[in-house]
Parts: C-alpha cells; sequence; structure tokens
C-alpha cells in the first residue's frame, strides 16, 4: 500500500497534487511519501512483535537525509555499507549503537572511523577482513563487536545481479566453514563474536528461500554455542520483495516474514535484526517525468520523455519493471494507447518500457513511474551531463525539497583543468 492515489482526476502524494510539485520544481524529481516510508517501517517493526529487534534499514536503497532523519526518528537502526552511509547515518542523528556495518570490501579507514564513532557490530565477510579489523581495533585499544556473514548457498529465486546466496556469489563465507572461521576470529583478541549474519538476496517473492536459509542458521546457532561461542544475536539481512507489477505480483507480507522468522530461529532467544531496504522505501517514491515529444516510428510510438537512464537505471540494468501512469487520470471510457517509453540518452538501453499501454499522451504531460523510491535517486548519475535528479518529501499537505536539482555551473564548475593543459 502506498500514498500515491487520484483525486478528482489528479494523481496526489499524500494530499499534494503531483502536478503542483512539478510545477514548483520541475521535471524530472522523485517525490517522497513520508507516510507509506513510516507504514512500511512500522509493518516490519510490529512483524517482529514479540522478539527482542532491531530493524536496520538498509540505507542503500534510499539515502537522503530527510529520509533518514525520519525513519531515524522513528526509532530505526541503520545498516550501512560505506563509511560515506555511516557519515550520512550519524548526521541523520542515528547513535552508533544502533548501525551495523555490512559490505565486502570494507576498508581499514572505514573500520577505523566506525570504531572511534561507535558501532552496534560489524557483519564481516571473509578471514582476511576478520584480520584486519582485528588490527584495528587492537590498534586503537579497543574490541569490535561482530557477526559473520554465512553463506547458506540457497537459490533466492531473483534476478542474477541481485542474487547473493549461492556459493557462486561474493558474500559471506560457507556455511560449510562456519566453524572453523568462528573458532578463528574467537581467537583474535581485537574481536568479539557476538552473532551470526546473513543476506540472501533482493526482490524475494517468495518466502521458501528465507525458510531454507534460516533453518540453517539455526543449526549453525546450535553448533557454535556447543562449541563454546556466546550466540545471542541473528542479523537475518533484507531482501523481501515488493508489488512492482501490481496486476500479477504479490510478494508475502512483512508479517508473513515475521511469523516465519519466528518459526524459524525464534526457539533460540536471540536478539533479531533485519536489514529491510527495497520494501520500505520503493513503494514510498515516484519518478515524475514529462513528454517532450510523441514520435511515430514504422510501427510503433514513442512517447519521449525527461526522464532518462541515467535518473532510473533499474530497466536499463535489471530489466526491471515498473508500473507508469498518467498523473492526470485516463477519462473513463478514454482510447487506450501503446508507446515505447524511452528517454533521450544516446543509447537503446534509455529505454523504460516497452509496448505498454496507458491512456493516449500528448506533450508537455506528466507521467509518473511507480515504485522508484529504493534504488532510483541512489543510483542515478550526470551520463550525457544530465543534471543529477531532484528529491521531494511529502507529508500531508506540505512538500519540500530535499535535494535540489544542482544548476549546470554547478557541475561544470566541479572539474578542475590541470595548469599544465
Ligand atoms: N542487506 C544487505 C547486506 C544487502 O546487500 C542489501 C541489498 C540489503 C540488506 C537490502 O536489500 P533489500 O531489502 O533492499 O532488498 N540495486 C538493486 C538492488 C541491490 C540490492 C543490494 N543489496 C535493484 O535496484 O534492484
Amino acid at each position: 500500500m502506498d500514498h500515491f492515489l487520484y483525486r478528482d482526476g489528479q494523481l496526489h502524494a499524500e494530499d499534494v497534487p503531483v502536478a503542483e510539485i512539478a510545477a514548483a520544481v520541475g521535471t524530472p524529481f522523485y517525490v517522497y511519501s513520508s507516510a507509506t516510508l513510516l507504514r512500511h517501517f512500522r509493518l516490519f517493526d510490529e512483524a517482529l512483535h514479540g522478539m527482542p529487534h532491531m530493524v536496520c534499514y538498509a540505507m542503500k536503497a534510499l539515502s537522503n537525509q530527510a529520509v533518514l532523519t525520519l525513519l531515524a526518528k522513528a526509532g530505526a537502526g541503520m545498516d550501512v555499507v560505506s563509511v560515506g552511509e555511516y557519515l550520512r547515518a550519524k548526521a541523520a542523528g542515528v547513535p552508533g549503537d544502533r548501525i551495523v556495518f555490512s559490505g565486502v570490501g570494507k576498508t581499514r579507514e572505514e573500520m577505523r572511523v566506525a570504531l572511534e564513532g561507535g558501532i552496534r557490530q560489524f557483519n564481516v565477510e571473509s578471514e582476511p577482513e576478520m584480520e584486519a579489523l582485528n588490527e584495528v581495533a587492537l590498534s586503537l585499544g579497543t574490541v569490535a563487536p561482530i557477526t559473520v556473514r554465512v553463506n547458506p548457498d540457497v537459490d533466492a529465486k531473483t534476478h542474477a545481479k541481485i542474487a547473493t546466496g549461492k556459493s557462486e556469489n561474493k558474500f559471506g563465507i560457507p556455511i560449510s566453514r562456519a566453524r572453523e572461521v568462528y573458532a578463528h576470529a574467537a581467537s583474535l583478541p581485537g574481536l568479539k563474536v557476538i552473532g551470526i549474519d546473513v543476506h540472501i538476496g533482493s526482490q524475494l517473492t517468495q518466502l521458501e528461500p528465507y525458510r531454507l536459509a534460516y533453518q540453517k542458521v539455526a543449526e549453525l546457532t546450535e553448533a557454535l554455542r556447543a562449541d563454546g561461542h556466546q550466540i545471542d544475536r541473528l542479523d537475518l539481512g533484507g531482501g523481501l520483495g515488493i508489488p512492482y507489477e501490481r496486476s500479477n505480483t504479490a510478494p508475502p507480507l512483512p508479517v508473513e516474514y515475521g511469523a516465519l522468522i519466528k518459526e524459524t530461529v525464534g526457539h533460540l532467544g536471540c536478539e533479531i535484526e533485519i536489514e529491510p531496504g527495497r520494501l520500505i522505501a520503493g513503494n514510498a517514491g515516484l519518478l515524475v517525468s514529462r513528454v517532450i515529444y510523441v514520435k511515430q516510428g514504422e510501427d510503433r510510438q514513442f512517447l519521449i520523455i525527461d526522464g532518462a537512464m541515467n535518473d532510473l537505471i533499474r530497466p536499463a540494468m535489471y530489466d526491471a519493471h515498473h508500473d507508469i501512469v498518467p498523473v492526470v487520470e485516463a477519462a473513463p471510457g478514454a482510447e487506450p494507447a501503446t508507446y515505447d517509453i524511452v528517454g533521450p540518452i544516446c543509447e537503446s538501453g534509455d529505454t523504460f518500457a516497452k509496448g505498454r499501454t496507458l491512456t493516449e499522451l500528448a506533450e508537455g504531460d506528466l507521467i509518473a513511474f511507480r515504485s522508484a523510491g529504493a534504488y532510483g535517486a541512489v543510483m542515478s548519475s550526470e551520463y550525457n551531463s544530465r543534471l543529477l535528479v531532484p528529491e521531494v518529501l511529502v507529508q500531508g499537505d506540505q512538500f519540500a525539497v530535499i535535494r535540489p536539482r544542482p544548476t549546470f555551473d554547478e557541475m561544470i564548475g566541479r572539474d578542475t583543468i590541470p595548469e599544465w593543459l
């Protein structure tokens, strides 16, 4: 569920007409609903009710400071994967003991910053990383709390580029070697083992892969405890999918996911962490764009819009589907029209949808990409020297620009010309 609905034939973001934001900000832009962000965060929080837990928002999905501040005030912890994300979380007021540090290639410098600034735990992904963290912690006279990310070798049944839980993926250590790796970790004085971490992929639309993975984690917990390790915390990762295509996808709900967690690991008495990103932010955001031209091709019509693959790369990168809707609702009985919806960038990959049926549209009309809140703005770039797309946050009947569109002078002025040129 989200808060982008038609009222009197006009698409609204909560109580604000999307066209009003377009008039004030220009297009393209992202707009996020505070109510949807908070609703999704709370669904997870409630799904784990009755178990000690922390929902650590995977901020890679959408990391604008205003969004982080909103979620932090609601009590979210954060899952970070770089020192940049760590500093963003801190700047949004998240205390170090609510930040978990994930990622397959943390540098010593990143470890140092997090240890000095405070950290809930590092999710360690390899033995060399373990050695490095041990050294950094000892050099600072401290001890780093860790989980080890295990790779359970289960098929998440998702897009190959976002599956992480098979043995062929670069993530975690093979679960078959976990006892040996934990024994090594326990021998390093700069580390304190506190739990286990697992994350099997993103945009999961079935619970079964989670069941398999969490059962393996439960078995491992017992085995590691028998080996004398203190396993008090299980970080179960993120990845729960969202309905990108409303007409035909219905991924499991957070409440069903929560029930599965209780069923598979609830008896262990561990504190549970989860790291959802997409489900919190995805359907909380639209990308709004304007039609530049309607072009008649040989056998099709192209809708050429002012948003492009640099603003939303998911269709080009993962063949991802986003529902696309007109900002002015089609009149009842209006003729449908079918378009290839494309951006202005000079490559064929700059195609958002082929043969998409909408209502008839004309130059100047506004359209909105649904489910664009997660992995939208954060993956945008300036390719073709297009300005970074601005972001807007809505709450009730108010909206605010939370990242302005830069000026061309700012973009050009960031480059420097060597004096010898
Ligand atoms: N935890 C870890 C360790 C992760 O690597 C990820 C996502 C998450 C949590 C959050 O997963 P989520 O709940 O958002 O599915 N750019 C791609 C998605 C990449 C996901 C990477 N890792 C896309 O646009 O689909």
